[in-house]
């Protein structure tokens, strides 16, 4: 049967990658994404599927529960994917207030119209409600220590995995105390289109084009594990499928990379590119390292970022044997594919990076 999605933060990076694979995928279904556009929301990032009768647009925010409940109800909503957040570590050490606002009480918000209008009827009505997280809610881990698994306990370390952290115990006491249907997914990193260029991979690959420094934070030996986001789509399908309602699920790519080599690889591809098609010189005249096979000239030591995990690395086991889930793109072609992206979509990383195109997409969509 068809199912209608409320989409929450569906025109940032994750958000706006599950709507293009749902659409792609489940071609019946109906797509109501709901997004505050805040400096990370964009709607350049649903441009090529904006003519798709199935979606449809809502600009608000998930603190406001009345509306949450209003579109529940008018849209006859049977499944919410919640990805709204502010997402970025290094904001939520210099300003916490916005994580604490949306990533906690915008949940709650969520949390409390889902039980009025699914639970507190006159008959229940069936639903899912399903909160995407992240690996970083379970703090971090030494050079040898076993990945992540769900029985990980939590030990956030930065404001930002602290609200998301909150975010998840919330989601889990609403299904024990009021019967909620709800799952939990936790990823690690993700990366590829639409990712917004102050995250280290796209920093990485907008910087060379500029010929500007390299930020590498400490040593460069902090490690992440790094997931093709589409392959994140995928994994929360098979959640929404066939997980079971009450559990949370990992999800990841058996992909760990020391920070340092990732800005390293960034460079080779990007040389290697400029090397082949002699289009991106005439392009980025400014790619002076790129251009001259150089660009590890650019990468600087800072000062490291307070309180930085150490390390991340997902145990996907469980959602691996449960559900069927294994990622699909290799690192090789995914991140191969994301410079491409990059190489090839400059208007979009110009354009949300100095606000122009949000401005001019917003007003395409001013009749909604
Ligand atoms: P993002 O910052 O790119 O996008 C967040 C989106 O939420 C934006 O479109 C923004 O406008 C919207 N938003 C923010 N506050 C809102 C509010 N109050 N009301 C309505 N909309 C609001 O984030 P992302 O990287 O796409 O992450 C999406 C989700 O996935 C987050 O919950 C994040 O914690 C989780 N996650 C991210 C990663 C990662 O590597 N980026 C990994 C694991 C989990
Ligand atoms: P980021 O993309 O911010 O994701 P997260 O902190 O959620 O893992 O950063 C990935 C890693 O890259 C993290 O260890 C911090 C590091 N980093 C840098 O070294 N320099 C940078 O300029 C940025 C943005 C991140």
């Amino acid at each position: 049967m068809a199912k209608t999605l409320l989409v929450t933060g569906g025109a940032g990076f994750i958000g706006a990658n599950f709507v293009h694979y749902w659409l792609a995928q489940y071609p019946k279904d109906r797509v109501i994404v709901l997004d505050a556009l805040t400096y990370a929301g964009n709607l350049a990032n649903l441009d090529s599927v904006s003519a798709n009768e199935k979606l449809k647009f809502i600009r608000g925010n998930i603190c406001d529960t009345q509306l949450v409940e209003k579109i529940l109800v008018d849209e006859a909503v049977d499944t919410l994917v919640h990805f709204a957040a502010e997402s970025h570590v290094d904001r939520s050490i210099l300003g916490p207030d916005a994580f604490i606002e949306t990533n906690i009480l915008g949940t709650y918000s969520l949390l409390k119209a889902a039980k009025k209008v699914w639970l507190d009827g006159p008959a229940p009505v069936p639903h899912r409600f399903h909160h995407v997280s992240t690996d970083e809610v379970y703090g971090t881990l030494g050079p040898n220590d076993p990945a992540f698994t769900e029985n990980t306990p939590y030990a956030p370390n930065s404001p930002y995995s602290a609200s998301k952290a909150a975010s998840d115990h919330l989601v889990r006491a609403y299904h024990h105390t009021y019967g909620l249907q709800v799952t939990t997914s936790n990823c690690s990193n993700n990366y590829g289109p639409f990712h917004f260029p102050e995250k280290l991979i796209p920093l990485v690959i907008t910087n060379i084009l500029h010929n500007k420094k390299l930020p590498v934070y400490g040593d460069g030996l902090q490690i992440r594990d790094w997931l093709y986001v589409e392959d994140h789509a995928r994994g929360i399908d098979l959640v929404l499928q066939k997980g079971q309602v009450g559990e949370n699920y990992n999800i990841g790519g058996h992909n760990e990379w020391a920070n340092i080599n990732i800005v390293k690889l960034i460079g080779k591809l990007l040389e290697q590119e400029f090397a082949a098609d002699s289009r991106w010189a005439e392009k980025y005249p400014t790619a002076a390292a790129a251009i001259a096979g150089d660009t590890e000239s650019l990468i600087t030591f800072v000062k490291d970022r307070p309180g930085h995990d150490r390390r991340y690395a997902i145990d996907a086991a469980k959602t691996g044997r449960e559900l069927g889930y294994k990622p699909q793109e290799s690192f090789e072609s995914g991140i191969r594919k994301t410079v491409r992206w990059y190489l090839e979509n400059d208007a979009w990383w110009k354009g949300v990076m100095d606000g122009s195109y949000k401005d001019w997409v917003a007003k395409q969509y001013s009749h909604q």
